[in-house]
């Protein structure tokens, strides 16, 4: 069992509890990281946001950077490849608040990589580290890096790995959260966890956060105490289960972790729904709700049908009537 959670640090940032959402495209957005709050997130991060789209004033922009005062501390994603225009998204995010600025190197995604961004960067670290040094030129907020272990599935040696992470600890960045899969493996194969060990031993006096493998809360502490890390991020684990952080101080301070009857489910979905229309709109809000809608229905006890209705959902009364036939505490 875990000897002692410590809090988290990243630069003057400080998170109570080391087990933080990670950023997710299509599900960190405002409305998912307040539910996840809420329910003991202590630090989240945006959807990866591409680098040129913060420097157009609009409406994309104002959501994109939209943060509430209940949303902190947060980390803002940037993805792009070119020094100077990364180092201007950046400068807009401390400008709206965001109390971290984070860079996407790790994007497996094949149009991200065509256009040479994200994971891309994973092969190029004279590039990724002239990223580095123009964000930190210009940054007020703590600089971190999203990684993966490598470009290339054969490259055992994790060489650009290694010049990446430290070039840029060197410019002084605040941390590295290190996903333990190559950008080729996308998400097959088991995360390397004896990677992520060894960034950590090479780097002890780094902050470094695991990603990789977190599907469930207990799996969340295991990479705390098998890799040593600082912190760990949890991704496809928290979409649909949110509860996932309250059930992870539970397991965490020995308590059976917590279960959600269908009237809190019931609750939480409904407060998601409103907070991702009031982001999105009425029209597009249900549909965005969709894809939750299917994820929150694996922990219902009768997942299929629940997921089927969530999927033919158009508008928000219909939203409404799949809650009230579904979510009825019985
Ligand atoms: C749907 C989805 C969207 C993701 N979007 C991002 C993103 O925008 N930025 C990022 O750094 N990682 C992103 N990731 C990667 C996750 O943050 C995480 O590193 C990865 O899923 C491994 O963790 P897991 O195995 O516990 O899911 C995404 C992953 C998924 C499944």
């Amino acid at each position: 069992m875990i000897k002692k959670l410590t809090p988290l640090r990243i630069g003057e940032v400080r998170v109570d509890f080391p087990v933080v959402l990670a950023a997710l495209a299509g599900y960190s957005d405002l409305a998912y990281r307040l539910i996840c709050r809420r329910l003991g997130a202590g630090y989240c991060a945006t959807e990866m946001m591409l680098d040129r789209l913060l420097l157009i004033e609009g409406k994309l922009r104002r959501r994109l950077v939209k943060i509430t005062d209940e949303d902190h501390p947060v980390a803002g994603q940037l993805l792009g490849n070119a020094p100077a225009v990364m180092a201007r998204a950046a400068v807009v995010l401390c400008e709206m608040g965001f109390d971290v600025v984070d860079l996407n190197f790790a994007c497996p995604v094949r149009k991200t990589l065509r256009r040479r961004r994200g994971g891309y960067l994973m092969c190029r670290p004279d590039l990724a580290l002239e990223i580095v040094r123009a964000v930190m030129a210009v940054s007020s907020r703590p600089v971190t890096l999203k990684l993966r272990r490598s470009f290339d599935e054969a490259d055992r040696d994790n060489e650009a790995f290694w010049e990446i992470a430290s070039g840029a600890l060197e410019a002084g960045v605040a941390g590295l959260c290190v996903h333990g899969r190559s950008v080729e493996a996308k998400y097959t194969g088991p995360a390397d966890w004896k990677f992520i060990a060894s960034v950590k031993r090479k780097f002890p006096d780094a902050t470094i956060i695991g990603s990789g493998d977190l599907f469930a809360p207990a799996d969340a502490l295991r990479m705390l105490e098998e890799t040593g890390v600082d912190g760990v991020a949890v991704a496809r684990g928290a979409i649909g289960n949110p509860w996932f952080f309250r059930q992870v101080r539970d397991i965490a301070a020995g308590r059976e972790a917590y279960k959600p009857g269908l009237a809190e489910q019931r609750e939480v979905i409904a407060s998601h729904f409103d907070h991702v229309c009031e982001l999105y709109g009425p029209r597009r809000g249900p549909r965005a709700m969709r894809k939750f809608g299917i994820k929150y229905a694996r922990i219902h006890p009768h997942p299929r049908e629940v997921r089927n209705a969530f999927v033919d959902v158009k508008n928000a009364g219909q939203w409404r009537d799949v809650l009230e036939k579904y979510y009825a505490d019985r």
